[in-house]
């Protein structure tokens, strides 16, 4: 027997005749998502760029969304900027085909493996440490560029292992142009396909080969070798794990599409929220003193991060998760429904329909956290996170999408925070406040720039 379920309306937003709410949003997309959580409970309509798109805000929906019906929704248009570079990457791919690459590509990521890159983070970030030492107490440090080449040096080395040093030179300016490439497209909803030379084209594909090419020799090299060196690298991983029914490998193309993912989103999303987290701890010398204590507690004065003294750092993952949770580098999630669908308030979700699951906003309603803009790294104490729905909080998304990089995001930032909160202490260098630009991932308007001096 068939049963009806009772719908009801979704409260729209009035927009403009043809363009709906397309400058509302593209002005102001925090603001407006925020003023929107303002004034409506569950979900509420949009028409943006001659789409209706549905705002979720609350828990249970996303929830329902991430998790108990997740087979009924793929990724929006949105990753289709993505798409043209990660190709069927695991975070662009969909249905069978990122199922049997999830499954393939899962183990890399599993705690004892990153435990043996716990000694390359502390490297690069030493590195970076003696680097700073000689700097300048007087000029700002280009914060934001700095975390995204330490993230970058850590993602590739992690990658390629060893011998690696001219690649991270020679993929810095290329990833950075494609970030850049991304960022503008995503607002730009009149784009100019790639087959068309225009100046901006023109330079994101030549990116694209300089990427591809250092990617393809890395991968022929191995080939070349016949397994007879170890490299204990995540490219080993990928390109020793068989398919359990088949007993096939990835094809290069495969290889080529997950190791730039991995480059992609293993690198800007943690970038961000280390820049993020410097720039709270610079407007907060008491949480910086906080996070000495546990050092000095857990490490001993000169004590060195491993994957087994991590777990006792619980402050400074409180400092990490509220990080996360005022500026979480991932905002927004796009989905569509395939076929027709009601959300657990009863609200319909009519197919090829958006839908957003924002982060952004879930983190900082105020039904979940008390003074939600202000930075509390208490927030994240063991009976807080109790007392609090899950889905309050999902810097890493949810359910089987889930980001496979999480645990390594955590130890990164855990090592990159002992070494560099140890060695400096960091001042802002303007009283304002940074306001965050919502582009692909969450970063600082402008960049960030700090002053820094060498710790007492
Ligand atoms: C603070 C750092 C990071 C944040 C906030 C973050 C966030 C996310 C989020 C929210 C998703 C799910 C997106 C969606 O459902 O639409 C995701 C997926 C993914 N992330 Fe991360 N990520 C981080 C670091 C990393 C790192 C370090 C790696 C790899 C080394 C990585 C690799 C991936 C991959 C491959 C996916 C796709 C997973 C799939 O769909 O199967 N991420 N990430």
């Amino acid at each position: 027997m068939e049963t009806t379920v009772q719908t009801q309306p979704t409260p729209r937003v009035k927009g403009w005749p043809l363009v709906g709410n397309t400058f509302q949003f593209v002005r102001d997309p925090l603001g407006f998502l925020r003023q929107l959580q303002q004034q409506y409970s569950r979900v509420v309509g949009l028409r943006i760029a001659n789409r209706n798109l549905t705002v979720t805000l609350t828990p249970d929906d996303a929830k329902y969304i991430l998790q108990e019906n997740n087979k009924n929704y793929h990724k929006s248009e949105a990753y289709r900027v993505l798409q043209l570079f990660l190709g069927n990457g695991l975070l662009t791919s969909e249905g069978e085909f990122w199922r049997r690459q999830r499954r393939l590509a899962q183990p890399a990521f599993h705690r004892q493996r990153l435990a043996l890159l716990v000694d390359t983070m502390n490297e690069e970030t030493r590195e970076l440490v003696g680097r700073w030492q000689t700097h300048d107490p007087h000029l700002p440090v280009d914060i934001s560029g700095e975390m995204m080449k330490l993230a970058l040096a850590i993602v590739t080395r992690s990658l390629f292992s060893s011998n690696v040093k001219q690649h991270i030179d020679t993929l810095s300016g290329p990833i950075n142009q494609i970030i850049e490439f991304a960022y503008e497209a995503l607002y730009d909803f009149v784009r100019i396909p790639l087959k068309y030379p225009t100046p901006r084209n023109r330079r994101y594909l030549r990116a694209v080969d300089k990427i591809e090419a250092v990617i393809y020799e890395m991968i022929n090299q191995r080939r070349a070798e016949q397994g007879s060196v170890r490299h204990d690298d995540l490219l080993e991983m990928l390109m020793e794990v068989q398919d359990e029914e088949t007993g096939e490998r990835m094809t290069d193309q495969q290889l080529r599409d997950e190791v730039t993912t991995i480059f992609m989103a293993g690198h800007e999303t943690t970038a961000n929220a280390l820049s993020w987290a410097l720039y709270l701890l610079a407007k907060h010398p008491d949480v910086v003193q906080k996070l000495r204590h546990e050092f000095d507690r857990v490490l001993g004065p000169d004590g060195q991060p491993t994957a087994e003294n991590l777990r006792e750092l619980t402050y400074t993952m409180q400092v990490i998760h509220e990080t996360m949770r005022l500026y979480p580098p991932a905002w927004v999630f796009s989905r569509k429904p395939l076929t027709d669908d009601v959300l657990p308030g009863g609200y319909a979700l009519p197919a090829g329909n958006g839908v957003l699951v924002s982060p952004y906003l879930l983190h900082r309603d105020p039904k979940f956290w008390e003074a939600p803009d202000e930075f509390n790294p208490d927030n994240f104490l063991p009976e807080k996170v109790k007392a609090r729905p899950t889905y309050a909080y999902l810097p890493f998304g949810a359910g089987p999408r889930l980001c496979i990089g999480n645990n390594f995001a955590l130890m990164e930032m855990q090592v990159a925070l002992v070494h560099l909160v140890r060695a400096f202490d960091f001042r802002t260098t303007r009283r304002d406040v940074i306001p965050p630009e919502p582009g692909i991932t969450l970063r600082p308007r402008g960049g960030l720039r700090l002053r820094l001096r060498n710790a007492e």
